[in-house]
């Protein structure tokens, strides 16, 4: 969601900051700011004090704003915003301040960055404006700032200590204090906030990717964690207050943002790296064990008799995916849902779960959330497919398999999907094994076509340019449905969520089966109508749907096997697919259907890489 960098150094460490928040302004990008001490830079300076710049526009215009107010200073905080209470305007971007009781508007005592979102703030704010604090901005962090403030003694450590134990929600918080410029405090409690340890100086961030380049030297804080921060050097208390040793790790965080290389946006640039992250996230398989999941595999897959898998949004399709594939090949009942209801809904728990979590960042709250609420009901049989080795969901399951897709910059996930497929469906392949369901002919045959799977997908890419003439069609319009069957049903899904978030577009996926109990209602001749049509067993039924749309002038755009027999005639525009890829069809069928939402979303002309009221990961509820 938002991203918080800090330092605590003896160089102008305002560049870093900036730079640190233009690697993570993917993850929010509503506005942003710095703040500084400036008397850790030149503790002579005239009026030297908390100085700060914020703006609802890019990062990119922050720094000029910078520049030309000549902010400088050695200890600073910075943050990019998704803005969860009060608008995206720039008095309620961050840092926010707290200018003590009473108002001397010009005087920052406290200055803070907060991710994540207190849901104690109404009768925090209540009792600190009866203390006298003013507030400026309708935010749940500037009760934080305050906070700080009344508890404020001559030291900023205990202060935030006092401070985190009257809040309740969720936090990452990076704090500077006017009375001490050589000092930043951290706090973190269900958002990620880890240190860097630099060479005479000392970090803050969200995440190891804003530090890249400044320091590989990377230590995850843990829940509870507050951590006292100086340059060179830095103490870290646990929940209770107990000094605590965290282990630093050396962690190679690619900055990412250097690297857009020849593609316009940074979409464009991870549909392109799928062959790759495929081919990356299946190095090293030679065959089918449950260890690629971690050790304990084969006795955990053993005792369970059912699976269930807990994902949002992009990754929740692909749990829609796996379960067609779990219940065929493994034989196991598998159900998939939603982790925001499933969080907080009375459902029956069982110890023989398999429970399976997907995500992309390892952050998502309610993702988390749902785990630990199936950990709460005694489900103690848990597995990620994740592509964050580091990410609180690999840490917080017992098993698990890290896709390495690499960095996904992009709003919209396109190899992160991908590359879940291919976790989820070597999941697939190890529980048949275990439970007896899968030949040595099936095991071989299945890892060959994993092995052909990336030039499967060079293959698809190629047919960009006739996806790029329907784009041309989609740009005008404000609609679109989209069907598919069986396992490239939730395809559809995926393929209307891509539109929808980067074009907006309106669209909506359905089963095709379901068209004629109302959605065939919406269908005229102004109605797009993109059909994923592999060669599978149900292509007969697909193939009446699509008259059902005809019958009423929808115009269909068909993603077609090449062996369907399905032609392009009036109102049938057809893409032939490469060829027929069996049970690995839909990971072919999802790259067409991303490569029609970037062209159109091209072609309208919105910000594709950070589509309005976005973020990339969504680590508040
Ligand atoms: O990091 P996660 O995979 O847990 O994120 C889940 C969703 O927030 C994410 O897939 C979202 O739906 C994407 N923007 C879709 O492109």
């Amino acid at each position: 969601m938002c991203g918080i960098v800090g330092a605590v150094s003896n160089r102008n460490i305002v560049p870093v900051l900036v730079q640190g928040l233009q690697r993570l302004e993917y993850r929010g990008y509503d506005s942003c700011g710095v703040a500084i001490h400036s008397a850790s830079l030149r503790p002579d300076t005239a009026n030297s004090g908390l100085r700060r710049a914020r703006s609802t526009a890019r990062v990119m215009e922050l720094m000029a704003q910078v520049e030309a107010d000549a902010i400088e200073g050695a200890t600073g905080i910075a943050h990019t915003r998704w803005a969860t209470h009060g608008a995206p305007v720039v008095h309620n971007a961050h840092p926010h301040f707290s200018h003590g009781r009473g108002s001397d508007i010009q005087a920052g005592r406290v200055a803070l960055v907060h991710n994540g979102i207190i849901e104690n703030h109404d009768e925090l704010r209540a009792s600190l404006e009866a203390k006298g604090y003013v507030f400026r901005s309708q935010t749940d962090t500037e009760v934080i700032a305050h906070l700080v403030d009344s508890c404020y003694n001559g030291d900023l450590f205990d202060a935030v200590k006092a401070c985190v134990l009257q809040l309740r929600g969720a936090y990452a918080i990076a704090v500077i204090h006017v009375d001490e410029p050589m000092r930043m405090v951290g706090a973190r409690a269900g958002s990620p906030l880890i240190v860097g340890a630099g060479q005479g100086e000392t970090f803050l961030a969200s995440d190891a990717m804003a530090l890249a380049g400044v320091t590989d030297q990377i230590v995850y804080l843990q829940e509870g964690d507050v951590v006292d921060v100086q340059a060179g050097k830095f103490w870290v208390v646990d929940s209770h207050h107990k000094p605590v040793t965290r282990v630093v790790q050396t962690v190679l965080a690619h900055s990412g943002a250097a690297e857009l290389g020849p593609y316009r946006h940074y979409m464009q640039k991870e549909i392109f790296e799928q062959p790759r992250a495929v081919a990356d996230t299946l190095e090293g398989i030679e065959g089918i064990v449950p260890e690629l999941f971690g050790d304990g595999a084969f006795g955990v897959f053993r005792q369970i008799d059912k699976v269930l898998i807990l994902a949002c949004g992009t990754s929740y399709y692909s749990g829609c995916v796996a379960k067609y594939w779990i219940e065929a090949i493994a034989k196991l009942p598998c159900s998939v849902e939603i982790a925001s209801e499933y969080r907080y809904r009375d459902s029956v728990p069982d110890n023989k779960t398999l429970v399976v979590t997907i995500s992309q960042s390892g952050e998502t709250a309610d993702t988390l959330a749902a785990l630990r609420h199936a950990q709460s009901l005694g489900m103690a049989h848990t597995l990620t497919i994740c592509n964050v080795a580091s990410s609180a969901m690999v840490r917080e399951c017992k098993l698990s398999y890290v896709t390495r897709a690499g960095v996904e910059i992009g709003v919209a996930s396109t190899k992160a999907f991908t590359t879940q497929l291919v976790g989820l469906f070597l999941l697939t392949l190890s529980l048949a094994q275990t439970k007896g369901h899968l030949s040595e002919p099936a095991e071989a045959a299945a890892l060959k076509a994993l092995r052909h799977l990336p030039s499967a997908l060079q293959a698809v890419l190629a047919l960009e340019p006739a996806i790029i003439s329907w784009s041309e069609e989609f740009a005008s319009k404000e609609n679109a449905l989209f069907l598919g069957r069986g396992a490239h049903y939730p395809i559809a899904m995926e393929g209307a969520l891509k539109l929808k978030e980067i074009t907006y577009i309106h669209a909506e996926a359905y089963a095709a089966g379901e068209l004629k109990h109302g959605p065939l209602a919406l269908v005229t001749s102004a109605m797009p109508v993109v059909t994923v049509a592999p060669n599978d067993t149900l292509l007969e039924k697909l193939k009446s749907n699509m008259h059902e749309v005809r019958a009423r002038g929808g115009m269909l755009y068909v993603l077609a096997d090449a062996d369907t027999h399905i032609q392009t005639s009036e109102g049938v525009n057809v893409i032939r697919m490469p060829e027929n890829y069996g049970d690995l069809s839909p990971i072919l069928h999802v790259v067409a259907l991303q490569l029609l939402a970037y062209h159109t979303a091209c072609a309208r002309g919105t910000d594709v890489d950070k589509p309005r009221n976005l973020a990339k990961s969504v680590t508040v509820e």
